[in-house]
């Protein structure tokens, strides 16, 4: 259930892209501004899960969200899919780049086959979705690009090098692109968020312990849900955070 109390009205009628919006956060993501009035479309490559989405927000949004179906870790699926996304939701103002794979590894395990699918999801994608975006932007009163970076990349975490390494680099990425982009009054901005609790997490990584570890490290004692990416997410989309570029925003409860 999206966080319907908050309200950005600058935000409706607004073009989003949301990239991997059809499950976990990005689908949150996706509910939170159709929640706002916005014009959203999301690209995904779980198409089963993504026209649920659209079939369950549809009949009460304002404008139904867009599914593209599009796998980001081909350059030309994304160039395609970016440009459809702007055509049908008539402009663009706002990019979230969310999309990502957590899947865990062992540093002796890795090989450069899976190193290269790792970066090509988790990192490449983001630049060349930006430099797809970045035309439309333009043309957008100002806008705005949102990456989602990760806690997980400062924590020190063994298992996931890859991982951690494509979420470092995103926040360099983000500072390279406020930079390039702010001329053009496009912001850019990047959210960490920490150990967040949907049901992919659940299914595969987060045993009930690992929930309570995690908990007892939160400064809030409690479990943090896809929902709390939204009230983050619209604000750095929106006017609301207008003179805030080259950013990083914290979401994980306070962890020490
Ligand atoms: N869940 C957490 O605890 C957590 C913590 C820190 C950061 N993050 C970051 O937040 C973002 C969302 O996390 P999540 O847990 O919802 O992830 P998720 O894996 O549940 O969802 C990612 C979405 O991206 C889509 N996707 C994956 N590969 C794709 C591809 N090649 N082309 C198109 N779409 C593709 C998936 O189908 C899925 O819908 C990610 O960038 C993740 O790294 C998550």
């Amino acid at each position: 259930m999206a966080q319907m109390t908050i309200s950005y009205g600058d935000l409706q009628d607004k073009g989003i892209l949301v990239t991997g919006g059809g499950s976990g956060i990005g689908a949150a993501l996706v509910e939170g501004f159709a929640a706002q009035g916005a014009r959203v479309a999301f690209i995904d490559v779980a198409q089963e899960a993504s026209r649920e989405l659209v079939a369950r927000l549809g009949p009460t949004s304002r404008h139904a969200p867009i599914f593209l179906n599009a796998d980001l870790r081909h350059v030309n699926a994304i160039r395609t899919a970016v440009d459809e996304a702007a055509h049908q939701l008539g402009g663009l103002s706002v990019l979230v780049n969310n999309a990502g794979w957590d899947d865990r590894h062992a540093f002796e395990a890795v090989t450069e086959e899976y190193w290269d699918m790792s970066q090509s999801i988790n990192l490449k994608q983001v630049f060349f979705v930006s430099q797809a975006a970045a035309p439309h932007l333009r043309q957008a009163p100002g806008g705005s690009i949102v990456n989602f970076s990760s806690i997980a990349y400062l924590l020190n975490m063994s298992e996931m090098p890859a991982y951690t390494t494509a979420k470092a680099g995103i926040v360099g990425l983000t500072k390279s692109l406020a930079g390039r982009l702010g001329p053009d009054n496009i912001r850019v901005n990047a959210i960490l968020p920490g150990m967040i609790v949907t049901e992919r997490q659940k299914q595969l990584w987060l045993a009930d312990a690992d929930i309570v570890a995690m908990i007892s490290r939160q400064c809030l004692k409690r479990s943090l849900l896809a929902q709390d990416l939204i009230g983050p997410s619209l604000f750095l989309a929106s006017s609301a955070s207008a003179a805030i570029t080259a950013q990083t925003l914290v979401v994980d409860g306070g962890v020490l």
